[in-house]
């Protein structure tokens, strides 16, 4: 029950040809990387995997997430073992109601007050699209995860920052440095493995959004002159923009309702901060066209607001969803979980090309290394129930005609472990 409205709005992860879009996404990263117009970015960190171990080292870090925003100093003992210390919990500036560049920056400014004596470096964590120059200074592209604070777009994030800690009469550290989440995962996968030189890393992040950072060898960097020819960098792809391949009329409809219509299509398809809604959109279609009744929409209310846990639950059939539906639901229940797994298992297929792409790049540019070390980081890949396991499943699959050896690791307090690697090197 449900195929046919499933393929009608081309929500069948079948109708999603693999290595169609793998060959598409990989056209994307070569384009992007040349400075051609690409749904891929394909932005230069200019941070790459640092050779020495830090001993004996304190660096300040700040995480601007989806919806919140940490600070902390991570210190790195003798052995070159990270420590959080100092821990603080913020909302992002922006997230619940609308503020401007001075508000936005003022309040990063009084985050960062209790631990900006702590140490002369500071790393800043950033998971949003941003430009970064070779001072390593990041301008902000625009706002991805419905953030509300339109005054920053197009600023230097850390100019700005360091005016308002100015003003406050507060101390500038002297080497500061920005990088995006995934550039921060992939490095985090570099201390886990204790600064093994024996890996390709990558950093993957699928919580309230996706993205994936490789490290590149400079001179296929080629929008980029004047860098050590023998070097190498990590590249955040954004590939959360990534829109090489069709979609369908319920996602065409959802991305209207969105801040950024047009932006982000991959996003809105997979990850956290839309999952719930778009799979609300898809309930009430199933709702108008007879898939389901009308009651059984009502009782999905929820999904809007409560999102991937939501989902979590009517794919296990945890009781209190049972209970929701009642005894007359039950066909009702199957049908909404047929619709909700399919709409899981097209977003684990798009994860799996996405977490792939990249190495086979890398593979098909004969890189001399053949292990690989994705750093995964973000709730949803963690959390909604089965993600991982398709995910994984299909990468497994697409990853088989190729000569490589990978692993995928959970990095604890990643993005601060990640950005405090990245201070190390500024
Ligand atoms: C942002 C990326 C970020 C990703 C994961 C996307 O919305 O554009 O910069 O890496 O989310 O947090």
């Amino acid at each position: 029950m449900g195929q046919k409205f499933l393929s009608k709005h081309r929500l069948l992860a079948s109708q999603y040809q693999v290595r169609e879009i793998l060959g598409a996404f990989l056209d994307e990263m070569e384009k992007g990387l040349a400075g051609q117009t690409s749904s891929l970015a394909m932005i230069p960190s200019y941070v790459p995997v640092p050779e020495r171990a830090p001993q004996d080292e304190k660096i300040i870090v700040l995480d601007a997430g989806g919806t919140h925003f940490r600070t902390a100093v991570v210190r790195f003992d003798r052995d070159s073992v990270p420590r959080v210390e100092n821990f603080t919990d913020h909302p992002m500036p922006g997230v619940d109601k609308e503020v401007d560049k001075e508000e936005f920056f003022d309040r990063i400014a009084d985050y960062l007050k209790p631990v900006i004596k702590e140490s002369r470096r500071l790393g800043f964590c950033f998971s949003y699209p941003a430009l970064i120059d070779r001072q390593r200074d990041g301008q902000l592209l625009y706002w991805t995860k419905e953030i509300k604070a339109p005054g920053v777009v197009g600023e230097k994030i850390l100019a700005n920052l360091s005016r308002a800690l100015d003003k406050r009469g507060l101390p500038r550290p002297t080497n500061m440095i920005i990088l995006n989440d995934t550039v921060a995962a992939l490095l985090a996968g570099v201390a886990a493995t204790r600064f093994s030189m024996e890996y390709n890393y990558l950093g993957f992040i699928l919580g309230t959004g996706t993205n994936i950072a490789y490290i590149e060898s400079n001179g296929r960097i080629k929008k980029e002159s004047g860098l050590p020819a023998d070097g190498s960098m990590a590249i955040n792809c954004e590939s959360a923009n990534f829109n090489k391949f069709s979609r369908g009329d319920i996602d065409l409809a959802f991305d209207e309702t969105t801040a950024g219509p047009g932006r982000h299509v991959l996003e809105k398809m997979i990850s956290g901060g839309y999952l719930g809604s778009l799979c609300y959109r898809v309930l009430e279609v199933a709702s108008a066209e007879g898939v389901i009744s009308a009651g059984a929409e009502r009782k999905l209310k929820n999904l809007e607001t409560l999102g991937t846990p939501f989902l979590s639950d009517i794919l296990t059939g945890a009781p209190d969803i049972r209970s929701d539906f009642g005894e007359g639901g039950a066909g009702d229940l199957e049908t909404v979980r047929t619709i909700i797994s399919e709409v899981v298992e097209r977003a684990a297929v798009l994860t799996a090309i996405n977490m792939s792409a990249p190495i086979i790049r890398l593979a098909g540019n004969g890189s001399r290394k053949r292990k690989y070390s994705i750093s995964a980081d973000g709730s949803v890949y963690y959390k909604l129930h089965s993600y991982r396991e398709r995910a994984e499943k299909h990468i497994a699959e697409i990853l088989k005609p190729y000569d490589v050896e990978y692993k995928i690791v959970q990095v604890e307090e990643g993005p601060l472990i990640g950005a405090a690697v990245s201070g190390l090197v500024a």
